[in-house]
């Protein structure tokens, strides 16, 4: 039987509260494949982000201000959300001594309980997969102000070989996690107009023969820069897209 979105909610917060995920081996992986394309991530990010100085901010499944925001911009203020007590609690202990305003509340994304228009920008790093898709969009659309923005940045899930990956490694995820798939795309296409950005797959494929032959060490060798290349190459031809792991999108309110 579908398990319903509240069941799916209790199962993500027990999940992250419990610290339950193996990643040691993809962690290794991620050390090569994405030592590059991490660079050119952050890049695109630091761009973006410039521009929410000053701006309400609303992060979903936080806390990826840690990375993205901190040290980088002054925000007027940052609401975070997650469905986890603990990932929450490990935000709320780095905001110390922050020059911008910054509170944490236990909270469902795909039932946002804040009123219509309160935020410039909603954004957050590997969350919206996690979600219902059409529920936690419309709510995001409806706590925008007109005009507003969204980030994400998320994983793929329409390469067959990460399909294959995926099926063969599930204690790398939660049971309900959804890497977006083309129909998330229109879903989201519905409400926000976007550019998005893709990343990752000759990297991996590269990043597998690094860690092969440097073992866990090296990161910044010529293989893995040789399938980053590739990468920044291939992800310009849109019909290629579909090969991807990653995406960043950044869109505007309709
Ligand atoms: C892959 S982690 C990403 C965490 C963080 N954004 C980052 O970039 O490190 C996914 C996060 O989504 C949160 N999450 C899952 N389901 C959620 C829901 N329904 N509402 C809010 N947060 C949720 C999890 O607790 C977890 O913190």
């Amino acid at each position: 039987m579908k398990k319903s979105i509240e069941e799916i909610a209790k199962t993500e917060a027990e999940y992250w509260n419990e610290n339950k995920l193996e990643r040691t081996k993809i962690k290794k992986l991620r050390r090569h494949a994405f030592h590059y394309s991490y660079k050119r991530e952050a890049n695109i990010l630091d761009k973006i982000v410039e521009t929410f100085a000053g701006k309400e901010l609303l992060e979903i499944g936080s806390h990826s201000w840690m990375a993205w925001i901190k040290n980088k911009v002054v925000p007027a203020k940052i609401t975070c959300i997650n469905i986890s007590e603990v990932e929450l609690d490990k935000g709320a202990i780095n905001a110390k001594d922050l020059p911008f305003e910054i509170d944490f509340h236990l909270m469902d994304a795909n039932n946002l309980t804040f009123p219509d228009a309160s935020f410039d920008i909603v954004y957050g790093g590997a969350i919206l997969h996690h979600l219902d898709i059409e529920k936690s969009v419309n709510h995001i659309h409806r706590v925008l102000k007109p005009g507003g923005y969204i980030l994400f940045t998320e994983p793929l899930n329409i390469n067959p070989i990460y399909k294959i990956y995926r099926k063969l490694n599930p204690k790398e995820r939660t049971p309900d996690e959804h890497a977006l798939v083309s129909k998330d795309f229109k879903l989201i296409r519905k409400k926000f107009t976007f550019d998005h950005y893709f990343f990752d797959f000759f990297s991996v494929i590269f990043g597998f023969i690094a860690l092969k032959v440097y073992g866990d060490k090296n990161y910044g060798n010529w293989i893995n820069k040789f399938g980053y290349n590739l990468d920044v190459f291939f992800s310009k031809i849109p019909l290629l897209h579909f090969l991807f792991a990653r995406v960043i999108i950044y869109g505007k309110k309709k």
